[in-house]
């Protein structure tokens, strides 16, 4: 695990609340073969900028960096992401063996990944929310963000940036979300969720190629099916989600029975007609 102290200015003048604390011993306890690739902070600005850093200076696939506070965390469309002690903040540094135009099907795997983890670990209602959101009872309690590097037609790196909420409360900022702690009434290790994820990612990783990918999506998805609101940066479509492609791209039946196809976007969900 790296010593961020000495290169990262959100140290500077600070106490080292990790790294020479009885959590470090824990943090590379709990993260076990990962903590060799894991560049591990107490505070930093946003871990997506850190991973860029590392990813340019040649980090290997699945470097990771993790921090318990982010003070200029990220979301998705440029909007902010509350980044408070508690939650799980982490960006994953991957190079896979890629065209750009697959790219996508890393982001569904990640996405498949946590919720496996998140039902079968924790025992989570956990589903999928296209594109890349998780939901747990119905409501978010993770979202992802990835940044991508190409080398001509082949992607040279894809990071993949994740928040997920475990003991912090979210509600403040959304009211429409969730955490571990607020589903199971205890606390849980940020970094053990991160070690499960990533022992379910590698695996994933692993079949990204076999061509079912995006059904192992569908089979987790609370999105199909149901009547929904799209919004990207020109347009509005109501309607309802039909289908994923091969290209991860949402298939809408718009109210006047057009099939419209939706590559990037906010998704809101329509509350079901026997949802209170
Ligand atoms: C979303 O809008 O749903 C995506 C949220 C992604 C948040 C994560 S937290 C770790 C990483 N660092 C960031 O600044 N953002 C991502």
């Amino acid at each position: 695990m790296t010593d961020n102290r000495a290169k990262n200015p959100a140290w500077a003048g600070k106490p080292d609340k990790v790294l020479e604390s009885p959590q470090e011993t824990d943090s590379r306890q709990v993260l076990g073969k990962w903590a060799g690739l894991a560049h591990v902070f107490d505070e930093i600005g946003s871990t997506m900028d850190e991973a860029r850093s590392l990813a340019k200076k040649g980090a290997p696939h699945l470097s990771l960096v993790v921090a318990n506070r982010q003070t200029k965390g990220r979301g998705r469309l440029a909007r902010a992401w509350e980044s408070c002690e508690g939650g799980l903040y982490f960006t994953l540094v991957t190079r896979p063996a890629l065209p750009v135009s697959r790219a996508h099907l890393v982001l569904f795997s990640a996405s498949c990944s946590l919720c496996r983890v998140l039902r079968e670990k924790y025992g989570v209602d956990a589903s999928v929310k296209w594109p890349n959101d998780l939901l747990a009872d119905g409501k978010k309690i993770s979202g992802m963000l990835s940044e991508l590097a190409a080398d001509g037609e082949r992607v040279s790196h894809l990071n993949l940036g994740i928040g997920l909420n475990v003991n912090n409360d979210p509600t403040k900022a959304n009211p429409q979300s969730t955490s571990l702690r607020l589903l199971l009434g205890k606390t849980f290790e940020p970094l053990l969720v991160l070690k499960d994820f990533l022992d379910e990612f590698e695996k994933a990783l692993a079949s990204i190629e076999d061509g079912h990918v995006m059904n192992r999506w569908k089979a987790l998805s609370q999105t199909l099916g149901r009547e929904v609101t799209i919004s990207t940066t020109t347009e509005t479509y109501s309607g309802i989600a039909q289908d994923v492609d091969e290209d991860g791209a949402l298939i809408l039946i718009l109210k006047d029975g057009r099939v419209q196809k939706v590559i990037h976007g906010d998704c809101f969900h329509a509350e079901k007609a026997n949802e209170s």
